[in-house]
């Protein structure tokens, strides 16, 4: 990935994990040596089903340029089929999403296990890279939480 200039525009990004896979995962990543951008700030949740579609719609309004959700391959998830649930509800809220002009390589939804520290760098480099490309997110973005 290419090196920024100081001053220059960072995106904020925010990778919901689930406990049990996901962020072991990028614990792994971490305890590896495997890089992956600061620029991702990991929110740890039980399962990604725990993740509301209210978190992410909140995630932009606060000024995200791009949200991530890692849980469990599915079949893997530890309470059976919560990456199930999630899987269906990002679906529809991202299409929402797109419908309100929040293109696709915005968000992302991503199944990681716990052995997957390389998986997890990778896919975080490439997230980055994506919304590097897309630019500053100026949807949805509440003007009261700039700055
Ligand atoms: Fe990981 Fe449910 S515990 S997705």
């Amino acid at each position: 990935m290419q090196i920024k200039e100081k001053g220059e525009w960072k995106p904020k990004i925010v990778a919901f994990c689930c406990n049990w896979c996901s962020y072991a995962g990028a614990d792994l990543a971490g305890s590896s040596r495997l890089s992956y951008p600061a620029d991702v700030k990991i929110i740890r949740v039980p399962c990604s089903c725990r993740v509301n579609p209210m978190f992410i719609l909140r995630a932009f309004e606060r000024g995200a340029d791009g949200v991530i959700l890692c849980g469990c391959h599915p079949g893997d998830c530890h309470y059976s089929t919560g990456n199930f649930y999630a899987r269906r509800r990002m679906t529809l809220l991202f299409s929402m999403l797109n419908y309100l002009g929040i293109e696709n390589g915005r968000t992302r939804v991503e199944w990681v296990s716990a052995a997957e520290g390389a998986k997890f760098s990778q896919t975080m480099n490439e997230f980055v890279e994506k919304i590097y490309s897309l630019g500053e997110n100026v949807r949805l973005g509440d003007l009261r939480c700039k700055n």
